[in-house]
């Protein structure tokens, strides 16, 4: 479960898309994941997967803050806890459990914990203000055709600002890119890094933070107000990346706003989507494997990183083989 992405905390969703009307259905590194709110209304996740016969739970309804399965209407609770067999009032319920995914509801977003039945050693962080009463946080999520890390490295990747934001975040760059020097500042911290850049000499307002493995903030600068754009790039399998796009402000902080930062916020990433989409390998290599310079500093520290604390590295089935064929050639003259 969870493949090469096991025992982090990760959004997964907006606080706004759970509902006690009806479950919703994530996949995370190829495991699939159901989110429900309980009774209490509090965010609960399950595998999603019915130990009755492995039926997809988020397929059905909730009921008294469980949620029923569309096959045969098994009732989970948020502990996992199987609480009502039709047709079975002899069933012995207490022998019955689906698996259960830690799970938390901090800044807007719905977090798990990528282990099952798992007590995290951890709590989910988030940069301060999204706790601040006041401050208004919306967001979509999208898919993309790319390997997480790829995504993830365009996060943190300063240079390409403007080239592919020429006309929106990298604007301000791009008489300065032809001949001008950029330094990339990179600050450890317990949660991840600090990073930020000057050119020629002089800092750049904005900053980012990498929270790790998977997500990042970008700091807008606005005088006297707040601005962060947050995303998160949550795997759904090898090739595909759910990328949760979040705005936090304390301005124009009424909902009916929402759709203008989210559509700005769609907007810069579809600037940089089909450049992603075309990396070759799909996956980020070993950080010897393609060339880098200076200004590489922050994808390279997330591959050294990825590497040797998320990747299995005896798992090199994603990888084009350099010996002969996996399997016996059968029917071969
Ligand atoms: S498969 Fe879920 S109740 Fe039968
Ligand atoms: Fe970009």
């Amino acid at each position: 479960m969870f493949k090469d992405f096991a025992n982090v905390w990760t959004p997964v969703a907006l606080s706004e898309e759970l509902t006690d009307r009806a479950p919703l259905g994530v996949r995370v590194a190829g495991t699939p994941v159901v989110l429900f709110r309980d009774k209490d209304g509090k965010a609960s996740a399950l595998l999603d997967q019915c130990p009755h016969r492995g039926v997809a739970l988020s397929l059905g309804k909730i009921k008294n803050g469980c949620v029923e399965c569309p096959f045969h209407g098994w009732q989970l609770n948020s502990a996992g806890q199987v609480c009502h067999v039709p047709w079975n009032p002899d069933a012995k319920l207490s022998t019955l459990r689906g698996v259960t995914i830690p799970v938390r509801e901090l800044g807007g977003q719905v977090w798990i914990y990528t282990a099952p039945n798992a007590t995290p050693p951890t709590e989910p962080e988030v940069h301060e203000a999204l706790l601040r009463p006041g401050v208004r946080i919306s967001g979509s999520r999208i898919e993309w055709k790319s390997h997480w890390t790829r995504v993830m490295e365009n996060m943190l990747d300063w240079p390409h600002l403007p080239f592919v934001h020429r006309g929106t975040i990298g604007k301000a760059m791009v008489a300065r890119s032809a001949g001008g020097r950029m330094d990339v500042a990179w600050e450890d911290r317990p949660w991840g890094a600090h990073t930020y850049i000057q050119i020629d000499g002089k800092r750049e307002p904005g900053s980012l933070d990498f929270r790790w493995p998977n997500q990042m903030n970008l700091h807008i600068p606005i005088p006297g107000k707040l601005m962060i754009m947050l995303v998160a790039c949550v795997p759904i399998d090898n090739e595909r990346t759910t990328m949760l796009l979040t705005m936090a402000r304390d301005f124009m902080t009424s909902r009916m706003f929402d759709w203008f930062f989210n559509r700005s916020n769609a907007r810069i990433a579809a600037e940089d989507q089909a450049i992603v989409e075309s990396s070759f390998p799909i996956e980020i290599p070993p950080p010897g494997e393609e060339k880098s310079v200076r200004t590489d500093g922050p994808t390279l520290m997330f591959r050294k990183r990825y590497f040797a604390e998320l990747r299995r590295p005896q798992d090199e089935t994603r990888r084009a083989p350099s010996g002969g064929p996996l399997l016996p050639v059968v029917g071969s003259a």
